[in-house]
């Protein structure tokens, strides 16, 4: 009987010295990757100062920053709980708590959007780079132009504290990719014309980034919080298949969710909203993945 107990006691250490490993193993692995320098000079943009130039910008920033940066850019706590740590998506003016002032050029604004990576060097987490990598060159230039004469705002700062078990959930995936590990830095993206076109409704959903909840191939999915709903089918295999533009614009407007940024998503304008809806109705009707 002894013996037994002397082996289940081996056993139960090795299982826990296992553990012990795997968590410092990973700590570490993370730690270097969010520490990595890169070195990105990214393609010039062109940056118009006129005042069309700046409002364009500040449209765009509602529509694709404010849910994470806040309407006038002073930054929100993004995550803030005693089990993961705090991220701030911080104040981008040059108020208080603002990084503008850090940002001398505008190669310091477009390596931050399309590439992930700050004026240090250093990899952003959470930020939707990988998405916004895809904005085409006018698109950078607008957001710049506003982002360079944004008033100043008191906000919150850069913050990024993350407890040794969020760190693991990052080694295993569960906080999506660190963006500057996937760009393709050197790309240069094609992007449609503007107008009312299935082409256009892609570069919308792709820049959006609808696909980190919806799938990859927009046939519903895990919403990336795991605290989050199933993720609707939104190809004519799905609720849309029996709605037609103006019900999708209705609904997109109309509703609210805390899963979906139907209020950021709804500030595009009507011809984006129908770019969007003829290229999700002319998707192939997929039946609703799960996964
Ligand atoms: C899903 C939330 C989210 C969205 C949407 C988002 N960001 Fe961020 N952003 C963050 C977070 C979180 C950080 C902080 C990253 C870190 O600390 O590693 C960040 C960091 C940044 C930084 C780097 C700041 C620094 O510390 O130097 C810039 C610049 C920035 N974002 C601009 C933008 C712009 C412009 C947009 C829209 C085109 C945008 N972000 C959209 C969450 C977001
Ligand atoms: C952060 C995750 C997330 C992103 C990003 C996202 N969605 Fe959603 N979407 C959801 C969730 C979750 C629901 C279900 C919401 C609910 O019912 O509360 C939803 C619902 C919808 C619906 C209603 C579908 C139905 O059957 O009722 C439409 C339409 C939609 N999304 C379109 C889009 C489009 C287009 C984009 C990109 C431009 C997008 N979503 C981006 C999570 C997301």
């Amino acid at each position: 009987m002894k013996r037994v107990f002397k082996w289940i006691g081996i056993a139960i250490a090795v299982a826990l010295g296992g553990v012990v490993v795997f968590v410092i193993g990973m700590m570490l692995w993370v730690n270097s990757r969010l520490d990595r320098t890169y070195h990105i000079e990214p393609r010039a943009v062109a940056v118009l100062t006129d005042s069309a130039s700046v409002a364009e910008g500040k449209r765009l920033f509602s529509i694709y920053c404010s849910e994470c940066h806040g309407d006038n850019a002073a930054g929100t706590a993004f995550f803030h709980n005693p089990s993961l740590g705090s991220v701030n998506a911080p104040n981008l003016t040059r108020g208080r708590g603002g990084v503008a002032t850090l940002y001398h050029n505008t190669s310091d604004w477009v390596r931050a959007i399309r590439h992930g990576i700050t004026p240090e060097g250093k990899p952003t987490f959470i930020m939707p780079s990988k998405d916004l990598h895809y904005l085409s060159d006018a698109d950078v230039g607008h957001l710049v132009a506003f982002l360079r004469t944004a008033p100043a705002a008191d906000g919150v700062g850069r913050k990024r504290e993350l407890t040794t078990l969020a760190k693991v959930l990052v080694g295993m995936g569960a906080f999506g990719d660190i963006s500057a590990e996937v760009i393709p830095h050197d790309s240069v993206p094609p992007t449609p014309p503007r107008g009312v076109t299935a082409a256009y409704g892609n570069y919308l959903v792709t820049t959006f980034g609808c696909r980190n909840c919806h799938g990859e191939r927009l046939a519903g999915g895990k919403h990336p919080d795991p605290e989050g709903p199933p993720v609707p089918n939104l190809t004519p295999g799905g609720n849309l298949g029996s709605w037609d533009e103006d019900m999708f614009i209705t609904n997109i407007r109309g509703r609210r969710s805390r899963w979906m940024p139907f209020v950021q998503l709804g500030r595009m304008s009507d011809d984006e909203l129908r770019a969007i809806w003829s290229y999700l109705h002319g998707l192939p009707a997929l039946p609703t993945a799960t996964q």
